[in-house]
Protein backbone atom coordinates (compact mmCIF):
# COMPACT_ATOMS: atom_id res chain seq x y z
CA UNK A 1 0.00 0.00 0.00
CA UNK A 2 1.39 3.12 -0.80
CA UNK A 3 2.32 5.07 2.18
CA UNK A 4 1.94 8.76 3.21
CA UNK A 5 5.04 10.24 1.17
CA UNK A 6 3.25 9.12 -2.05
CA UNK A 7 0.17 10.92 -1.32
CA UNK A 8 2.05 13.99 -0.63
CA UNK A 9 4.31 13.58 -3.65
CA UNK A 10 0.85 13.09 -5.94
CA UNK A 11 -0.21 16.18 -4.13
CA UNK A 12 2.67 18.48 -4.97
CA UNK A 13 1.42 19.43 -8.83
CA UNK A 14 3.85 22.05 -8.85
CA UNK A 15 6.66 19.98 -8.06
CA UNK A 16 6.14 16.85 -10.33
CA UNK A 17 5.52 19.38 -13.02
CA UNK A 18 9.44 20.73 -12.26
CA UNK A 19 10.50 17.59 -11.99
CA UNK A 20 9.36 16.56 -15.67
CA UNK A 21 10.91 19.44 -17.08
CA UNK A 22 14.12 18.66 -15.00
CA UNK A 23 14.45 15.46 -16.21
CA UNK A 24 14.58 17.23 -19.83
CA UNK A 25 16.89 20.05 -19.10
CA UNK A 26 19.09 18.51 -16.48
CA UNK A 27 20.59 21.82 -15.16
CA UNK A 28 22.51 20.16 -11.90
CA UNK A 29 23.86 17.47 -13.99
CA UNK A 30 27.20 16.93 -12.58
CA UNK A 31 26.56 18.79 -9.62
CA UNK A 32 26.21 17.89 -6.08
CA UNK A 33 23.78 19.79 -3.86
CA UNK A 34 24.39 19.80 -0.35
CA UNK A 35 21.04 20.61 1.93
CA UNK A 36 20.37 20.99 5.42
CA UNK A 37 16.47 21.11 5.77
CA UNK A 38 13.51 19.07 7.75
CA UNK A 39 13.64 15.44 6.09
CA UNK A 40 9.77 15.29 6.01
CA UNK A 41 7.51 14.17 3.25
CA UNK A 42 7.39 17.50 1.25
CA UNK A 43 10.92 17.74 1.34
CA UNK A 44 11.56 14.72 0.08
CA UNK A 45 9.09 15.66 -3.02
CA UNK A 46 11.81 18.66 -3.23
CA UNK A 47 14.67 16.58 -3.57
CA UNK A 48 13.44 14.28 -5.62
CA UNK A 49 12.60 17.17 -8.36
CA UNK A 50 15.97 18.35 -7.77
CA UNK A 51 17.82 14.60 -8.11
CA UNK A 52 15.60 14.95 -11.83
CA UNK A 53 17.12 17.72 -12.85
CA UNK A 54 20.95 15.26 -12.24
CA UNK A 55 21.83 17.10 -9.10
CA UNK A 56 23.89 14.63 -6.47
CA UNK A 57 22.30 14.87 -3.68
CA UNK A 58 24.07 14.64 0.15
CA UNK A 59 21.55 16.04 2.83
CA UNK A 60 20.83 16.43 6.49
CA UNK A 61 17.85 17.77 8.39
CA UNK A 62 16.88 20.10 11.46
CA UNK A 63 16.92 20.10 14.84
CA UNK A 64 14.49 17.74 15.93
CA UNK A 65 12.74 17.17 12.69
CA UNK A 66 14.05 14.74 10.85
CA UNK A 67 11.35 11.74 10.14
CA UNK A 68 13.20 8.27 9.56
CA UNK A 69 10.05 6.91 7.48
CA UNK A 70 11.16 10.26 4.93
CA UNK A 71 15.23 9.26 5.30
CA UNK A 72 14.65 5.27 4.39
CA UNK A 73 12.39 6.55 1.39
CA UNK A 74 15.41 8.84 -0.11
CA UNK A 75 17.97 6.28 1.17
CA UNK A 76 16.51 3.85 -1.84
CA UNK A 77 15.72 6.41 -4.09
CA UNK A 78 19.76 6.94 -4.32
CA UNK A 79 19.80 10.44 -2.12
CA UNK A 80 22.80 10.06 0.35
CA UNK A 81 21.04 11.25 3.69
CA UNK A 82 23.48 11.92 6.92
CA UNK A 83 20.70 12.93 9.36
CA UNK A 84 19.16 11.23 12.56
CA UNK A 85 16.45 12.51 14.69
CA UNK A 86 18.26 14.61 17.31
CA UNK A 87 18.13 17.48 19.52
CA UNK A 88 21.96 17.14 19.99
CA UNK A 89 23.60 20.45 18.87
CA UNK A 90 26.93 18.91 18.22
CA UNK A 91 25.36 15.69 16.84
CA UNK A 92 23.76 17.95 14.46
CA UNK A 93 26.35 20.17 13.68
CA UNK A 94 28.60 16.73 12.87
CA UNK A 95 26.42 15.66 10.54
CA UNK A 96 26.10 19.30 8.72
CA UNK A 97 29.92 19.01 8.14
CA UNK A 98 29.83 15.83 7.10
CA UNK A 99 27.24 17.07 4.04
CA UNK A 100 30.16 19.67 3.47
CA UNK A 101 32.60 16.95 3.75
CA UNK A 102 31.41 16.29 0.29
CA UNK A 103 32.44 20.09 -0.92
CA UNK A 104 28.68 20.44 -2.95
CA UNK A 105 28.62 23.24 -5.43
CA UNK A 106 24.84 24.08 -4.22
CA UNK A 107 23.50 24.27 -1.08
CA UNK A 108 20.09 24.36 0.21
CA UNK A 109 20.19 26.24 3.33
CA UNK A 110 17.38 26.56 6.18
CA UNK A 111 18.22 28.55 9.82
CA UNK A 112 21.81 29.06 8.04
CA UNK A 113 23.48 26.67 9.50
CA UNK A 114 25.44 25.02 6.30
CA UNK A 115 26.43 28.67 5.19
CA UNK A 116 27.54 29.72 7.96
CA UNK A 117 29.99 26.51 9.05
CA UNK A 118 30.81 26.40 5.46
CA UNK A 119 32.67 30.38 6.72
CA UNK A 120 34.87 27.84 8.67
CA UNK A 121 36.13 25.87 6.70
CA UNK A 122 35.46 27.28 3.15
CA UNK A 123 36.14 25.47 0.09
CA UNK A 124 36.39 26.03 -3.72
CA UNK A 125 33.67 25.24 -5.92
CA UNK A 126 30.78 26.49 -4.06
CA UNK A 127 28.53 28.37 -6.54
CA UNK A 128 25.93 29.74 -4.29
CA UNK A 129 22.37 28.42 -3.28
CA UNK A 130 19.34 29.51 -1.37
CA UNK A 131 18.27 29.61 2.56
CA UNK A 132 14.55 29.09 3.30
CA UNK A 133 14.05 31.21 6.63
CA UNK A 134 14.25 34.74 7.97
CA UNK A 135 16.16 33.25 10.75
CA UNK A 136 18.77 31.71 8.47
CA UNK A 137 18.61 35.23 6.43
CA UNK A 138 18.90 37.03 9.85
CA UNK A 139 22.20 35.03 10.89
CA UNK A 140 23.79 35.39 7.38
CA UNK A 141 23.13 38.48 6.22
CA UNK A 142 26.04 39.84 8.68
CA UNK A 143 28.52 37.13 6.81
CA UNK A 144 27.55 38.56 3.25
CA UNK A 145 31.33 40.07 2.53
CA UNK A 146 32.62 36.66 3.55
CA UNK A 147 30.07 34.46 1.61
CA UNK A 148 30.66 36.57 -1.93
CA UNK A 149 27.93 33.71 -3.28
CA UNK A 150 25.29 34.44 -4.69
CA UNK A 151 22.25 32.96 -1.96
CA UNK A 152 18.55 33.61 -2.29
CA UNK A 153 16.40 33.97 0.76
CA UNK A 154 13.11 32.14 0.09
CA UNK A 155 11.37 33.93 2.93
CA UNK A 156 11.43 36.97 0.95
CA UNK A 157 9.04 35.96 -1.84
CA UNK A 158 6.30 37.55 -1.34
CA UNK A 159 4.73 34.29 -2.31
CA UNK A 160 6.30 32.14 0.80
CA UNK A 161 5.10 35.18 3.00
CA UNK A 162 1.59 34.57 2.02
CA UNK A 163 0.99 31.16 1.05
CA UNK A 164 3.05 29.36 3.86
CA UNK A 165 4.05 32.19 6.67
CA UNK A 166 0.40 33.47 6.65
CA UNK A 167 -1.83 30.64 5.82
CA UNK A 168 -0.08 28.03 6.54
CA UNK A 169 2.09 28.27 9.67
CA UNK A 170 -1.28 29.21 11.64
CA UNK A 171 -3.25 26.62 10.43
CA UNK A 172 -0.86 23.79 10.89
CA UNK A 173 0.30 25.32 14.74
CA UNK A 174 -3.59 25.03 15.36
CA UNK A 175 -3.76 21.39 13.53
CA UNK A 176 -0.46 20.66 15.73
CA UNK A 177 -1.77 21.80 19.24
CA UNK A 178 -5.13 20.20 18.73
CA UNK A 179 -3.38 16.85 17.62
CA UNK A 180 -1.07 17.32 20.88
CA UNK A 181 -3.22 18.23 23.50
CA UNK A 182 -6.58 17.04 22.40
CA UNK A 183 -7.80 20.52 24.75
CA UNK A 184 -10.65 22.88 23.55
CA UNK A 185 -9.95 25.75 21.97
CA UNK A 186 -13.09 27.96 22.23
CA UNK A 187 -13.04 30.48 24.86
CA UNK A 188 -9.17 29.78 25.90
CA UNK A 189 -6.80 32.92 26.14
CA UNK A 190 -4.39 32.75 23.74
CA UNK A 191 -1.61 35.06 23.79
CA UNK A 192 0.56 35.54 20.41
CA UNK A 193 4.65 36.87 20.58
CA UNK A 194 5.34 38.00 17.33
CA UNK A 195 2.97 39.54 14.94
CA UNK A 196 4.87 39.26 11.64
CA UNK A 197 3.47 36.86 8.78
CA UNK A 198 3.83 33.77 10.90
CA UNK A 199 2.26 35.64 14.08
CA UNK A 200 -0.46 36.97 12.36
CA UNK A 201 -1.91 33.25 10.59
CA UNK A 202 -1.46 31.97 14.48
CA UNK A 203 -3.44 34.92 15.76
CA UNK A 204 -6.29 34.50 12.90
CA UNK A 205 -6.38 30.76 12.74
CA UNK A 206 -7.04 30.38 16.51
CA UNK A 207 -9.26 33.48 16.70
CA UNK A 208 -11.24 31.42 13.86
CA UNK A 209 -11.38 28.48 16.51
CA UNK A 210 -12.99 30.52 18.98
CA UNK A 211 -10.26 31.77 21.16
CA UNK A 212 -9.95 35.02 22.77
CA UNK A 213 -6.59 35.97 21.71
CA UNK A 214 -3.79 38.70 22.59
CA UNK A 215 -0.83 39.57 20.61
CA UNK A 216 2.28 40.91 21.90
CA UNK A 217 5.02 42.68 19.67
CA UNK A 218 8.03 44.59 20.62
CA UNK A 219 7.29 46.52 17.20
CA UNK A 220 4.77 49.52 17.82
CA UNK A 221 4.05 49.38 14.25
CA UNK A 222 3.28 45.49 13.78
CA UNK A 223 1.44 46.46 17.97
CA UNK A 224 -0.81 48.42 15.97
CA UNK A 225 -1.30 46.50 13.13
CA UNK A 226 -2.56 43.49 15.40
CA UNK A 227 -4.67 46.14 17.57
CA UNK A 228 -5.94 47.20 14.34
CA UNK A 229 -6.88 43.71 13.19
CA UNK A 230 -8.78 43.21 16.23
CA UNK A 231 -6.28 42.03 18.68
CA UNK A 232 -6.10 42.69 22.40
CA UNK A 233 -2.35 44.14 22.38
CA UNK A 234 -2.05 44.98 26.50
CA UNK A 235 1.65 44.65 28.22
CA UNK A 236 3.18 42.22 27.97
CA UNK A 237 2.58 41.03 31.81
CA UNK A 238 -0.50 41.15 31.18
CA UNK A 239 -0.45 38.94 28.31
CA UNK A 240 1.71 36.18 30.23
CA UNK A 241 -0.19 36.48 33.04
CA UNK A 242 -4.19 35.55 31.86
CA UNK A 243 -2.95 33.79 29.15
CA UNK A 244 -4.44 29.66 28.69
CA UNK A 245 -1.83 29.15 25.76
CA UNK A 246 1.39 30.81 25.15
CA UNK A 247 2.57 30.48 21.33
CA UNK A 248 5.71 32.00 20.51
CA UNK A 249 6.61 33.00 16.93
CA UNK A 250 9.28 35.63 16.55
CA UNK A 251 12.88 34.28 16.02
CA UNK A 252 14.01 35.65 18.85
CA UNK A 253 15.87 34.58 22.04
CA UNK A 254 14.24 33.70 25.49
CA UNK A 255 10.69 35.65 24.55
CA UNK A 256 9.61 33.08 27.42
CA UNK A 257 12.19 32.18 30.29
CA UNK A 258 12.62 31.52 33.65
CA UNK A 259 11.47 35.38 34.77
CA UNK A 260 7.85 35.02 33.57
CA UNK A 261 6.98 31.36 35.87
CA UNK A 262 5.86 33.61 38.40
CA UNK A 263 3.44 35.53 36.30
CA UNK A 264 2.02 32.66 34.40
CA UNK A 265 -1.26 31.04 35.34
CA UNK A 266 -1.82 27.05 36.99
CA UNK A 267 -2.53 25.54 33.67
CA UNK A 268 -1.15 27.29 31.40
CA UNK A 269 0.41 25.62 28.17
CA UNK A 270 3.62 26.78 26.07
CA UNK A 271 4.59 26.02 22.86
CA UNK A 272 6.40 27.56 19.84
CA UNK A 273 6.09 28.39 16.38
CA UNK A 274 9.53 29.95 15.36
CA UNK A 275 12.59 28.23 14.68
CA UNK A 276 14.80 28.13 16.64
CA UNK A 277 13.96 25.68 20.09
CA UNK A 278 15.41 28.72 22.16
CA UNK A 279 12.10 31.23 21.76
CA UNK A 280 10.88 29.37 24.77
CA UNK A 281 14.03 29.39 27.45
CA UNK A 282 13.49 25.36 28.18
CA UNK A 283 16.77 24.61 29.93
CA UNK A 284 16.34 28.16 32.22
CA UNK A 285 13.00 27.42 33.01
CA UNK A 286 14.09 23.27 34.59
CA UNK A 287 17.83 24.87 35.92
CA UNK A 288 15.48 28.07 37.65
CA UNK A 289 14.72 26.39 41.03
CA UNK A 290 11.10 27.12 40.88
CA UNK A 291 10.87 23.61 39.67
CA UNK A 292 9.13 21.04 42.03
CA UNK A 293 9.11 18.16 39.79
CA UNK A 294 9.17 17.17 35.78
CA UNK A 295 6.56 14.65 33.96
CA UNK A 296 7.16 13.46 31.04
CA UNK A 297 3.85 12.61 29.35
CA UNK A 298 3.42 10.58 25.63
CA UNK A 299 3.03 13.24 22.75
CA UNK A 300 5.22 15.40 23.16
CA UNK A 301 4.10 17.02 26.29
CA UNK A 302 6.07 17.95 29.31
CA UNK A 303 4.65 19.01 32.45
CA UNK A 304 6.68 21.57 35.40
CA UNK A 305 5.35 21.29 38.59
CA UNK A 306 6.03 24.90 40.23
CA UNK A 307 7.50 25.23 43.99
CA UNK A 308 3.75 26.73 44.73
CA UNK A 309 1.99 24.12 43.53
CA UNK A 310 1.36 25.39 39.96
CA UNK A 311 1.48 23.30 36.78
CA UNK A 312 2.97 24.68 33.61
CA UNK A 313 3.38 22.80 30.27
CA UNK A 314 5.74 22.73 27.36
CA UNK A 315 4.89 21.26 23.79
CA UNK A 316 7.99 19.56 22.22
CA UNK A 317 10.33 20.85 24.44
CA UNK A 318 10.17 24.25 22.91
CA UNK A 319 10.82 22.99 19.21
CA UNK A 320 8.70 24.26 16.55
CA UNK A 321 5.25 22.61 17.63
CA UNK A 322 3.74 22.01 13.89
CA UNK A 323 6.89 19.97 13.05
CA UNK A 324 7.57 17.93 15.89
CA UNK A 325 5.55 15.83 18.49
CA UNK A 326 3.52 12.40 17.50
CA UNK A 327 2.98 12.16 13.59
CA UNK A 328 3.99 15.76 12.64
CA UNK A 329 2.37 16.88 9.35
CA UNK A 330 3.80 20.48 9.14
CA UNK A 331 2.42 22.99 6.75
CA UNK A 332 -0.08 22.28 4.04
CA UNK A 333 1.40 20.61 0.98
CA UNK A 334 0.06 22.80 -1.84
CA UNK A 335 2.09 26.27 0.59
CA UNK A 336 5.18 24.06 0.52
CA UNK A 337 4.78 22.86 -2.75
CA UNK A 338 4.66 26.46 -4.10
CA UNK A 339 7.44 27.16 -1.40
CA UNK A 340 9.68 24.41 -2.95
CA UNK A 341 9.07 25.36 -6.40
CA UNK A 342 10.35 28.53 -5.48
CA UNK A 343 13.99 26.83 -4.55
CA UNK A 344 14.44 24.40 -6.99
CA UNK A 345 13.70 27.67 -9.35
CA UNK A 346 16.08 29.73 -7.42
CA UNK A 347 18.84 26.49 -7.45
CA UNK A 348 18.22 26.35 -11.36
CA UNK A 349 19.07 29.75 -11.75
CA UNK A 350 22.06 30.20 -9.71
CA UNK A 351 23.55 26.29 -11.06
CA UNK A 352 22.76 28.26 -14.53
CA UNK A 353 25.20 31.67 -12.96
CA UNK A 354 21.78 33.49 -13.85
CA UNK A 355 22.06 35.46 -10.45
CA UNK A 356 25.56 37.06 -9.58
CA UNK A 357 27.86 36.91 -6.13
CA UNK A 358 26.72 40.48 -5.59
CA UNK A 359 23.48 39.12 -4.89
CA UNK A 360 23.72 37.56 -1.74
CA UNK A 361 21.32 36.80 0.72
CA UNK A 362 18.81 39.07 -1.48
CA UNK A 363 14.94 38.02 -2.40
CA UNK A 364 14.11 36.11 -4.63
CA UNK A 365 13.94 37.61 -8.57
CA UNK A 366 10.31 38.92 -9.14
CA UNK A 367 10.81 36.75 -12.36
CA UNK A 368 10.57 33.30 -10.54
CA UNK A 369 7.75 34.40 -8.28
CA UNK A 370 5.85 35.43 -11.54
CA UNK A 371 6.46 32.26 -13.17
CA UNK A 372 6.04 29.99 -9.89
CA UNK A 373 2.60 31.53 -9.33
CA UNK A 374 1.38 31.66 -13.08
CA UNK A 375 2.58 27.46 -12.96
CA UNK A 376 0.21 27.21 -10.15
CA UNK A 377 -2.60 29.17 -11.78
CA UNK A 378 -2.38 27.24 -14.75
CA UNK A 379 -2.85 24.22 -12.27
CA UNK A 380 -5.91 25.81 -10.64
CA UNK A 381 -7.02 27.28 -14.14
CA UNK A 382 -6.06 24.46 -16.64
CA UNK A 383 -6.56 25.23 -20.45
CA UNK A 384 -10.19 23.94 -20.92
CA UNK A 385 -10.34 21.46 -23.54
CA UNK A 386 -14.06 21.38 -25.54
CA UNK A 387 -16.91 19.52 -23.74
CA UNK A 388 -14.10 18.61 -20.84
CA UNK A 389 -15.05 19.39 -17.01
CA UNK A 390 -12.70 22.79 -17.10
CA UNK A 391 -14.47 24.39 -19.74
CA UNK A 392 -18.10 23.62 -17.74
CA UNK A 393 -16.46 25.28 -14.90
CA UNK A 394 -14.68 28.34 -16.64
CA UNK A 395 -17.82 29.30 -18.27
CA UNK A 396 -19.67 29.19 -14.86
CA UNK A 397 -17.08 30.94 -13.51
CA UNK A 398 -17.43 33.95 -16.26
CA UNK A 399 -21.38 33.85 -15.76
CA UNK A 400 -20.90 34.65 -12.43
CA UNK A 401 -18.93 37.90 -12.68
N1 LIG B 1 6.88 26.81 12.21
C1 LIG B 1 7.03 26.95 10.90
O1 LIG B 1 6.61 26.12 10.11
C2 LIG B 1 7.70 28.19 10.39
C3 LIG B 1 7.58 28.54 9.04
C4 LIG B 1 8.16 29.73 8.60
C5 LIG B 1 8.91 30.52 9.49
N2 LIG B 1 9.04 30.11 10.79
C6 LIG B 1 9.81 30.87 11.79
O2 LIG B 1 8.90 31.67 12.56
C7 LIG B 1 9.59 32.82 13.09
C8 LIG B 1 8.83 34.10 12.72
O3 LIG B 1 8.77 34.23 11.31
P1 LIG B 1 8.08 35.52 10.62
O4 LIG B 1 8.26 35.29 9.15
O5 LIG B 1 6.74 35.78 11.19
O6 LIG B 1 9.11 36.64 11.11
P2 LIG B 1 8.90 38.23 11.16
O7 LIG B 1 10.26 38.80 11.31
O8 LIG B 1 8.02 38.66 10.04
O9 LIG B 1 8.07 38.46 12.51
C9 LIG B 1 8.60 38.27 13.79
C10 LIG B 1 7.95 39.32 14.70
O10 LIG B 1 8.30 39.03 16.05
C11 LIG B 1 8.48 40.28 16.70
N3 LIG B 1 9.30 40.05 17.91
C12 LIG B 1 10.65 39.89 17.99
N4 LIG B 1 11.01 39.67 19.26
C13 LIG B 1 9.88 39.71 20.01
C14 LIG B 1 9.60 39.54 21.39
N5 LIG B 1 10.58 39.28 22.28
N6 LIG B 1 8.32 39.63 21.81
C15 LIG B 1 7.32 39.89 20.94
N7 LIG B 1 7.52 40.06 19.61
C16 LIG B 1 8.79 39.96 19.15
C17 LIG B 1 9.16 41.17 15.66
O11 LIG B 1 8.98 42.52 15.97
C18 LIG B 1 8.42 40.74 14.39
O12 LIG B 1 7.29 41.55 14.11
C19 LIG B 1 11.00 32.74 12.50
O13 LIG B 1 11.84 32.09 13.42
C20 LIG B 1 10.81 31.87 11.26
O14 LIG B 1 12.02 31.24 10.86
C21 LIG B 1 8.44 28.99 11.26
Amino acid sequence: MPGRIEWVRSQTRLLRRTAEEFAETRPFAGMTIGTGIHLEPKTASLLLTLQAGGAGLVCTGNLNSTQPETVAYLGERGVEVIASQTQDLEEHEKNLRAVLAQRPQLLLDNGGDLFALYLTDPYSGLLGGTEETTSGRARLLPLRDRLRVPILVINDSPIKQFAENEHAVGQSVLESYLRITNRMTNGQRVTVFGYGACGSGVAENFRAAGSLVSVVEVDPVKRLQALLDGYDTPSREVATSSADVIITVTGARTVIGADDLLLLKDGAILANAGHFPFEIDVPGIRSSGEIRRETRYDDGIQAYELRDGRTVYVLTDGHMVNLAGPRPLGNSIESMDLGFTLQARCLEAVARGLVDTEQCVVPVPPEIDRRVAQAYLDLQYPLAQPGSRSTITTRAHDASR
